[in-house]
């Protein structure tokens, strides 16, 4: 619990869309240890997802050094972040990004094609995950056979993949009902205690900013508290 997996120092984020010049993220210094679960919380609008890109390498502050795993990330190119983010990371995207046209078992098991991973273990693994969340009886189905929380739980499995040092997610719990999120929830515990992920989780569930070590709260593009 004592190497710092996550160091940002006075990160910015702006977009701009024709003449207007968003200034989303305003200088974030944050600093997450190796094995830390925080919930990320704020209003809509807020920043959360965009520093959800930032952490997850798909997206380059405008300024600020990012240090990921003692080292600093803000300044790769495309490719060599690209290959940091396979390694180290594992997403669940708010819309979950599931290809349609692959089914339930290949969408958990397309990160592991990009690690050298052979075909059967690549089987193996997703049908572990799948169990994991719940989906054993959904293998073959495609996304859009799902419903919004099993898809969600799909997005899960695939982001486990890799087992990755770091698993992001944008409001993991937000399609589930009652049930299914306390599955969810134990999931995340059990992972905590049997390996040293880093858990992130953007959400606006009052449970998981309870059972969460650190609530990070942003407001206005800063951390408030
Ligand atoms: N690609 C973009 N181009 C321009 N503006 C953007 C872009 N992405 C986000 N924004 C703006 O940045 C602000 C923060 O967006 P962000 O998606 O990070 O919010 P959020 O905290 O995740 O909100 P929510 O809880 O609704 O998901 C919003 O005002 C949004 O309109
Ligand atoms: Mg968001």
């Amino acid at each position: 619990m004592t190497t710092p997996m996550i160091s940002l120092k006075s990160i910015k984020k702006a977009y701009i869309t024709g003449d207007h010049h968003v200034e989303v993220l305003k200088g974030i210094d944050l600093e997450i240890r190796q094995g830390e679960y925080a919930a990320i919380m704020g209003r809509s609008g807020a920043g959360k997802s965009t520093l959800m890109n930032i952490l997850g390498c798909l997206d380059q502050p405008t300024s600020g050094q990012y240090f990921l795993d003692q080292k600093d990330v803000s300044t790769l190119d495309d490719d060599t972040l690209s290959a940091v983010r396979g390694k180290l990371i594992g997403f669940v995207f708010q819309s979950f990004h599931l290809l349609k046209n692959l089914d339930v078992c290949d969408n958990v098991s397309l990160p592991m094609e990009y690690q050298n991973t052979s075909p059967k273990q690549r089987r193996e693994r997703a049908e572990y995950l799948l169990h994991l969340v719940g989906l054993e009886h959904r293998f073959d189905h495609l996304p859009n056979q799902l419903s919004g929380g099993e898809r969600q739980r799909v997005a899960v499995a695939r982001a486990l993949s890799n087992e990755p040092k770091i698993l992001l997610a944008d409001e993991p719990t937000g399609n589930l009902d009652g049930a299914a999120r306390d599955k969810l929830l134990t999931l995340f515990e059990n992972l905590l205690v049997e390996t040293d992920v880093t858990l992130l989780m953007i959400t606006h569930d009052d449970l998981i900013g309870k059972l969460a070590h650190r609530k990070i709260v942003l407001a206005d593009g800063k951390v408030v508290s």
